[in-house]
């Protein structure tokens, strides 16, 4: 089985690895030549554990390879997976789908004998259709099928997601699509993945809808937790309480600071933008859009609250500014509407991120940037903690408590117990715990 992976990126990458990991030859090709060099070399250009030692394994095998020329890798392809960015539309919530329908195009012109072209990107529904008009007006005589396959990996744990996922959504019109995403999912069938085969709109919809649906689930609990603090209730326990459900179930219970990242911010939004525009709103999706928003927004102000409600001209630690842990990701992370408004107030940021640093450097002004979470806190007035990496887990209280000017500690995440950091001397505030 010969692949072509359009879009070396997040997606495409450990796509194209996983699949050169189950046997199949795969070419990934992207316009970006610095990145493709620097694939060439064997470094990745994201932080995702376990991808580098994949494409090193499966570039050593001669099973993965990288390229510019997109021409040669489709025409070898017999199946070509379109894993380009979709990015949200500045001002608007729609997808911008130009980078897919240029893909399209070159596919196009490329395509030798039958073509299997494969959507991997997150596409508004409506999307393979156009895709295939796009490649049957170009080259009217050419054989292929398209079909729907969205990506569920997260970030930071995306080689195990791909490996072992819950499940696993193909759309595809065709016996002869259907057999060959089979082929290309053997691996998994052997390991009786369910796979839901179905229509392409269905496919391409079922992406949004599990990504809305687990921020919606993600918005519950934040505001849950809300009112717990209100009605001094511990929102860990409700989520327990209610997580054990198995109709509800526990995962994605985990209150913070409002979800972020590439990919739930946009498709929510995009998924808002689909429904309003085929007369079908969807309210609670609109609602978890606007929640989410102001919950970002008012998490300063909760760090402002735990400093006597006045950060002017005083120094902040800020332990974590990626979106989640694992990742180098900043796209839409809370530290980007934390931070500045935190400046604004006149208050000075002290920060680290284990991994975040070199991409938030870019977008975070004069923050002071530290080598590591004791350096951050060292003269600060308080410590905030925007991101649950694992070495902020186990942090020395004590060290800590004489870093610090005063011993105020602001936990975003719930890494911390609230009577254990009480009892060790801490001014501790979290998300939605008795104190
Ligand atoms: C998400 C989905 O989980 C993947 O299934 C999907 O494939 C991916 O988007 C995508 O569309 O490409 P990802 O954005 O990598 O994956 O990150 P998640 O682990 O889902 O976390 C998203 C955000 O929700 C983070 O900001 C995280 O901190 C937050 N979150 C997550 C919570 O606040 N609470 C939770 O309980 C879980």
């Amino acid at each position: 089985m010969q692949i072509a992976m359009i879009g070396a990126g997040y997606v495409g990458l450990v796509t194209g690895a996983c699949f050169s990991e189950f046997g199949a030859n795969v070419t990934c090709v992207d316009k970006d030549v610095n990145k493709i060099s620097t694939l060439k070399e064997g470094k990745i250009p994201i932080f995702e554990p376990g991808l580098e030692a994949l494409v090193q394994s499966n570039v050593q095998s001669n099973r993965l390879t990288f390229t510019t020329d997109l021409k040669t890798a489709v025409e070898k392809a017999d199946a070509v997976f379109i894993a380009v960015g979709t990015p949200s539309r500045r001002g608007d919530g729609h997808a911008d789908l130009s980078f897919v329908f240029s893909a399209a195009e070159e596919i196009a012109h490329a395509i030798s004998n039958y073509t299997l072209i494969v959507t991997k990107s997150t596409v508004p529904v409506g999307t393979g259709r156009q895709v295939a008009e796009k490649i049957r007006r170009i080259c009217p005589e050419a054989d292929f099928d398209v079909c729907s396959n969205p990506e569920f990996l997260r970030e930071g744990a995306a080689i195990n997601d791909f490996m072992r996922p819950d499940r696993v959504v193909i759309g595809a019109d065709t016996d002869r699509a259907r057999k060959m995403m089979r082929e290309i999912y053997r691996p998994l069938f052997l390991r009786e993945t369910p796979i839901v085969f179905t229509d392409l709109e269905t496919s391409e919809l079922t992406k949004y809808a599990a990504n809305s649906f687990l921020a919606t689930k993600i918005t519950f609990i934040n505001e849950i937790a809300d009112l717990c603090e209100k009605l001094g209730a511990d929102v860990h326990d409700v989520a327990k309480g209610i997580g054990l459900d198995g109709r509800i179930g526990s995962k994605f219970l985990h209150p913070g600071p409002g979800y972020g990242g590439s990919c739930f911010p946009k498709d929510t939004l995009a998924l808002v933008q689909t429904a309003t525009k085929a007369d079908s709103p969807l309210r609670i999706v609109e609602a978890v859009v606007e929640v989410n928003d102001n919950r970002k927004k008012s998490m300063a102000k909760k760090i402002i609250n735990a400093c006597s409600g006045n950060v002017t001209d005083k120094t902040l630690a800020i332990l974590g500014v990626t979106f989640k842990p694992n990742t180098d990701d900043m796209r839409d992370a809370p530290s980007l509407d934390i931070i500045p408004t935190l400046q604004a107030e006149g208050a000075n940021i002290n920060a680290y991120d284990p991994e975040g640093m070199h991409e938030a450097k870019s977008v975070l002004k004069d923050v002071s940037w530290c080598n590591d979470a004791y350096e951050a806190m060292a003269g600060a007035d308080a410590v905030a903690i925007l991101t649950e990496w694992n070495e902020f887990r186990g942090l020395d209280l004590p060290r800590i408590k004489s870093l610090l000017k005063h011993p105020i500690v602001i936990d975003l995440r719930n890494i911390y117990n609230p009577e254990e950091m009480r009892d060790a001397g801490f001014i501790y505030s979290c998300i939605g715990r008795k104190r």
